[in-house]
Parts: C-alpha cells; sequence; structure tokens
C-alpha cells in the first residue's frame, strides 16, 4: 500500500481515553474507522462506524470482523484496570482483568489478522507497568506484561504474512479519567511530574499519533517493537517510578 491509499481501521475501546483519540487521529488522515467498544460514545467523530460489542466475545469479534471485510490496520485499547494488594485479590478479578486485557488483544488481534489479506499492522497497547513492578496491581500488570510478549511472539510469526505488530507503552496519559482523578488529588499530580523526566503526563493524542506511524508505511520495517510514550520514565530511576506514594 502506498501512503496515498486509505486503509480501514478497526480500533478496540475507542469510545474514549486513549483509543477515542486514536479513532479521531485516524479518521482526520482519511482512513476509514471502525471502533468498537462496550460503550457507544456521547460524542462521535464523523465518518467512524461504531458498534457496541466486547473484546473477549469471540462469536461476537469474529462476526465484528467478518463483517468489516479486508483490515490494514487495528489498534487494540481496550482495557481495564484492579487496585487490590495481592494477598486479598479474588482470582474472579485476575480473571477478569487478564481476559479483557490480555486474552481480548489476543482474540482481536487473531481474528484481525486473518483479515489483513493485502498485509496490515497491529498496534497494541501495553503499559509502562509491562516493565517494572508496582504495589496492588498484580492482574493488570501480568496482564500488561503478557501483552508485551504476546505482541513479540505475533510479529515474529505473522512477519512473513505482511502483518507488522508493535505495542505503545503509555506513562501516564490525560484521559478524562485521569485528569479528574489529579484535580482531586493535587499531590498525586505533582508526585507524577516528580517522577516522570519529561515533567507532565503524555496527552492521549500523543499516543495516537504513535499509533497512527506505526500503522503507516513510515515504519514499514518496524516489527515486534515496544515504544514508550511515557516522558522518559522508563528511560529514568524504574525503581523511583514503581514506589512512589499511591501506586500508579
Ligand atoms: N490512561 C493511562 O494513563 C494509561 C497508561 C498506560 C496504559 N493505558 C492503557 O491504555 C488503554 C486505554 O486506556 P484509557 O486510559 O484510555 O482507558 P479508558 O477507560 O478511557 O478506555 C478504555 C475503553 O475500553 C473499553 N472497554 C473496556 N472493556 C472492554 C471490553 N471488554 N470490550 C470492549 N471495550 C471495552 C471501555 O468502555 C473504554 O471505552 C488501556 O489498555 C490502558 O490499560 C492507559
Amino acid at each position: 500500500m502506498t501512503a496515498e491509499q486509505a486503509r480501514t481501521v478497526l480500533v478496540t475501546g475507542g469510545a474514549s481515553g486513549i483509543g477515542a483519540a486514536c479513532v479521531a487521529s485516524l479518521a482526520a488522515r482519511g482512513d476509514q474507522v471502525f471502533c468498537v467498544d462496550r460503550e457507544i460514545p456521547e460524542r462521535t467523530v464523523a465518518g467512524v462506524e461504531y458498534r457496541r460489542g466486547d473484546v473477549t466475545d469471540e462469536a461476537g469479534v469474529r462476526e465484528l470482523i467478518d463483517g468489516i471485510g479486508t483490515l490494514h490496520g487495528l489498534v487494540t485499547c481496550a482495557g481495564i484496570t484492579h487496585r487490590e494488594p495481592a494477598l486479598s485479590l479474588a482470582m474472579s478479578d485476575f480473571q477478569r482483568v487478564l481476559d479483557v486485557n490480555l486474552r481480548g488483544t489476543f482474540l482481536c488481534a487473531r481474528t484481525a489478522a486473518e483479515a489483513m489479506t493485502e498485509g496490515g499492522s497491529i498496534v497494541t497497547i501495553a503499559s509502562m507497568l509491562s516493565h517494572y513492578g508496582t504495589p496492588n496491581l498484580a492482574a493488570y500488570s501480568a496482564a500488561k506484561g503478557g501483552v508485551l510478549a504476546l505482541t513479540r511472539v505475533l510479529a515474529v510469526e505473522w512477519a512473513s504474512a505482511g502483518i507488522r505488530v508493535n505495542s505503545i507503552s503509555p506513562g501516564y496519559v490525560r484521559t478524562e479519567f485521569m485528569a479528574g482523578v489529579l484535580e482531586r488529588n493535587p499531590e498525586y499530580a505533582e508526585q507524577i511530574r516528580a517522577r516522570t523526566p519529561g515533567g507532565r503526563l503524555a496527552e492521549p493524542e500523543e499516543v495516537a499519533e504513535t499509533a497512527a506511524w506505526l500503522l503507516g508505511t513510515g515504519s514499514g520495517f518496524v516489527t515486534g517493537q515496544d515504544i514508550a510514550v511515557d516522558g522518559g520514565i522508563l528511560a529514568g530511576d524504574r525503581r523511583l517510578a514503581g514506589v512512589a506514594k499511591g501506586g500508579v
């Protein structure tokens, strides 16, 4: 494909936060964008096809992707978290977080790959917590570590089919949810700034622009890589990042 050709791209979890920024950015580039989320957002982007769905539902994901036809790109933003000390973490919560973040990523990537008959690019969303430990996030961190490992395997397995697979590890991102947390807790906002070499949170659009680059021809020989969009957290002192008061 040339850069001028419109791509068909599916974004999971595109109703809010990073996923919504991906939807907006890709649509603005002229891509045909499909968004699947448990919710249909109140504010939608013109031209984007919104579908209500669950990334853990095998039959639903199959039906969705079969309905789209040939795919060129996938960004897997659907994710949930759960904060709990490991000793009191219910196995049902552990499973739920693994199901959405890891199993859902695998299911969508595998089903999408079958629809990438002209080659394609898959971007998974990992986390800074794929790279270091922080208290109370055992399930989330295990899932995100799994996303990183999965990304490498799929990249190697599908390279010969012209399908690239890369991940993004965001640091702290100023999503609506995060903005609310920080407004209520200015001390926490200050902690984040202090432990981020770049001195601020990432904007969702900065993650989206990185995803757009990974989907495009400019990154045509990049596969199996993880790009941190974290203002330098992972390049710095990870112990400092992991143990600061308040967890992530
Ligand atoms: N915000 C951050 O600081 C940050 C940092 C690192 C990684 N991440 C990761 O980025 C991704 C997006 O995070 P966000 O902050 O934008 O979160 P968000 O909660 O704003 O968006 C997640 C979206 O996923 C959807 N979703 C959840 N479960 C789903 C399911 N089973 N099926 C379909 N859709 C589902 C939600 O409805 C929501 O719209 C997540 O994987 C998250 O772990 C976020």
